[in-house]
């Protein structure tokens, strides 16, 4: 059912030089295209590392310029935080965390999502939000759930298994509602995404590549129960670059489509974005 995959420009990209060989310009154009100036110079710099690390030189300038280029990406990132007030910036590896969840082996750090992608994800949705819930799994911070607000989605909810983001989550919630002047629709949960009970109406369930392997096979497991039991609108957006998850979601054999997303530059890394419509959609 997958076959209108549209390919991302950039996957398309050639970057095989003509001896069989990865010529460096290609790669040069390709890693600039796919990940900007940032992630470029962060991955050259990793490069040189591995290749040059023993040469005094490298070995302190390269660690030296990957701070500076964490430092300006971070800055870039907040800029989200100091115009609305809230906290959701910050990689987050999940072993610093007091997580109970037996599924933390195949939990994804939290790394808030991309403004600049998130909206041409929901671009990309072409429905009106007023019909459907929205759920995002692995809400972390609530970065997506501030997001989702913006749409007029009819109600939005964050699952999150780390007690100490969802803390922060409802923190930045409050934020949203003290702003917008009283009580809103998004509520935020702290529990693991494979218990959740998906609501019994037309919904898009979000994914920022939350986790993978058994829990993912797992919640896209009670996707289709649910839909099974209750045939209605779903709509599954996924962004992320995990092969396995990928083709977990296409096994579903729900129509697809392969989103072309333009890089936000100010990301070390960018990812693939699919949607996925329920057969009755
Ligand atoms: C890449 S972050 C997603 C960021 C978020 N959606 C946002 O607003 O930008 C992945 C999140 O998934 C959470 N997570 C991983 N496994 C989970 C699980 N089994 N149940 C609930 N949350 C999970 C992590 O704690 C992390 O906060």
């Amino acid at each position: 059912m997958c076959d209108d995959v549209v390919r991302s420009e950039y996957e398309a990209r050639p970057s095989v030089g003509a001896h069989g060989k990865r010529a460096m310009i290609p790669r040069l154009f390709n890693a600039l295209y796919m990940h900007g100036p940032l992630g470029t110079a962060w991955r050259i710099c990793a490069a040189a590392q591995n290749r040059f690390g023993n040469i005094a030189i490298c070995k302190h300038l390269c660690p030296f310029v990957q701070g500076a280029l964490s430092n300006i990406q971070r800055s870039l990132d907040s800029r989200f935080d100091r115009s609305h007030g809230t906290d959701t910036s910050g990689v987050v590896p999940l072993n610093a965390l007091d997580i109970k969840s037996k599924n933390i082996e195949e939990g994804i750090w939290y790394e808030p999502m991309s403004v600049k992608v998130f909206r041409q994800l929901m671009k990309a949705l072409a429905r009106d939000p007023q019909r459907y819930d929205f759920v995002d799994f692995g809400s972390g911070k609530g970065r997506v759930l501030l997001l989702a607000s913006d749409y007029g989605f009819r109600r939005i909810t964050g699952v999150e298994f780390a007690p100490e983001l969802h803390e922060i989550a409802m923190r930045n919630v409050a934020v949203l509602e003290r702003n917008a002047g009283g009580p809103g629709n998004v509520e935020a949960l702290c529990m693991d995404a494979t218990e959740y009970a998906i609501p019994n109406v037309p919904v898009v369930l979000f994914f920022y590549s939350p986790f993978t392997g058994s829990v993912m096979e797992q919640v896209i497991g009670n996707v289709l129960t649910s839909f099974a039991m209750q045939p209605r609108e779903m709509v599954l957006l996924f962004y992320g670059s995990n092969p396995n998850s990928i083709d977990l979601l296409k096994a579903t054999h729900w129509p697809c489509r392969e989103l072309a997303i333009h890089a936000d530059w100010s990301r070390f890394t960018n990812y693939r974005g699919f949607i996925f419509t329920s057969p009755a959609a």
